[in-house]
């Protein structure tokens, strides 16, 4: 509740924190970032926001986009992670479906949780947050990082074993070990500090930088390279893993892997290209509303959640997600071989 009082005393500076969910938008092997125009794309993602997501997107795709999944009506962004499967100790998969987040309205399907913050909720207001620019995008986190200390140095990348859907300590930089009586929650923070020049990078991550700590701590200052100080973005994602605890592996291993094939969750990432029309998150960084205060044309324009969980994005790739797989969607098509050849970017 301080966020409160603050906003009281210091009107005018910037203060806003947006949090809001977005229901599922897609579910399908794309992935315009690091894969453009290859469909299907190497793995598996789950994708929130407008339904201009497509196998190429370039440009303004606020201009492109005729809806969008997430709460506030004006923000035709895409977020996705890589997807959470099961697998059963007869080497079957099975897609963990996503729940809706806490202190969100329901029934949001799907989806997941996305945060803008400033630095982060307590000391806001301190400095200019500058809105991402069209065309702007960057991932975080890398599919091939393949041990425990990378996955330690990628901080903010984490999963939390959920009791229940509030739950959000302690944050493990891999997946937990035993049956998580509520879930597994996986969060993905991006860095906020840009270079101030370029909308993208060969790598999609070094035109920004991380100053960020765990759990929405303060982040530290910006360097030199990267000065401008833009939204603080953050994902949460709920995965119903509950619903397997009766299928564990008598050997108690943990039976959860990632779209990628990655079964300690070391390579979790997010990608993120930007959306919102006009100067809607501009205006909504200049102000100081916070979460669901920022609706209703304070200052942001908002919608329900039937409007929300009505968009969707057109399936370009089709092939079964949802049965018992005897391989991850696109992991099979590649000889061993190959498969190491391939390099991903995120
Ligand atoms: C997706 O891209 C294809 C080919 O690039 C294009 O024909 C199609 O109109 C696009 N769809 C949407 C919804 O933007
Ligand atoms: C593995 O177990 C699941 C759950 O009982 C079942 O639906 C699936 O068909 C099994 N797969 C194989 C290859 O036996």
């Amino acid at each position: 509740m301080k966020w409160l009082s603050l906003a009281l005393v210091l009107p005018g500076l910037s203060e806003a924190a947006l949090r809001f969910g977005c229901s599922t938008v897609s579910i399908q092997r794309l992935d315009p970032l690091v894969e453009p125009g290859r469909a299907p794309s190497s793995h598996l993602h789950q994708i929130v926001g407008g339904d201009a997501f497509n196998v190429t997107m370039t440009g303004d795709i606020s201009e492109k986009a005729t809806c969008t999944t997430c709460t506030f009506s004006e923000d035709f962004s895409n977020y996705w992670t890589a997807v959470m499967f099961f697998k059963h100790e007869n080497g079957s998969y099975k897609r963990v479906p996503i729940m809706q987040n806490t202190a969100l309205p329901a029934p949001i399907n799907g989806g997941m949780t996305v945060y803008y913050t400033q630095q982060d909720f307590n000391s806001n207001g301190n400095q200019k947050i500058t809105a991402f620019k069209p065309g702007f995008r960057m991932t975080v986190g890398s599919p091939t990082t393949d041990n425990l200390n990378a996955a330690k140095g990628h901080v903010g990348l984490r999963f939390v074993c959920l009791q229940n859907k509030g739950t959000r300590f302690p944050e493990l930089p891999d997946f937990p070990k035993q049956p998580c009586r509520g879930g597994i929650m996986t969060v993905h923070h991006f860095p906020a500090c840009w270079d101030g020049k370029n909308l993208d990078s060969p790598d999609h991550q070094s035109h920004m930088y991380a100053t960020t700590k765990e759990a929405f701590q303060p982040a530290g200052p910006c360097p030199a390279s990267h000065p401008v100080r833009m939204p603080q973005l953050a994902y949460e994602t709920l995965w119903d893993t509950a619903q397997f605890a009766n299928m564990w592996p008598k050997d108690g291993s943990n039976p959860f892997v990632l779209s990628y094939g990655d079964k300690n969750g070391y390579g979790t990432h997010a990608d993120y290209v930007f959306g919102w029309k006009g100067d809607s998150l501009q205006k909504a960084m200049d102000s100081n509303c916070m979460f669901q205060a920022c609706e209703n044309g304070r200052p942001l324009k908002s919608q329900g959640v039937a409007a929300m969980n009505k968009c969707a994005a057109r399936q370009q790739v089709h092939e079964d997600i949802d049965g018992w797989l005897t391989e991850l969607p696109g992991m099979s098509s590649m000889p061993m071989k190959q498969k190491k050849e391939v390099k991903f970017q995120a």
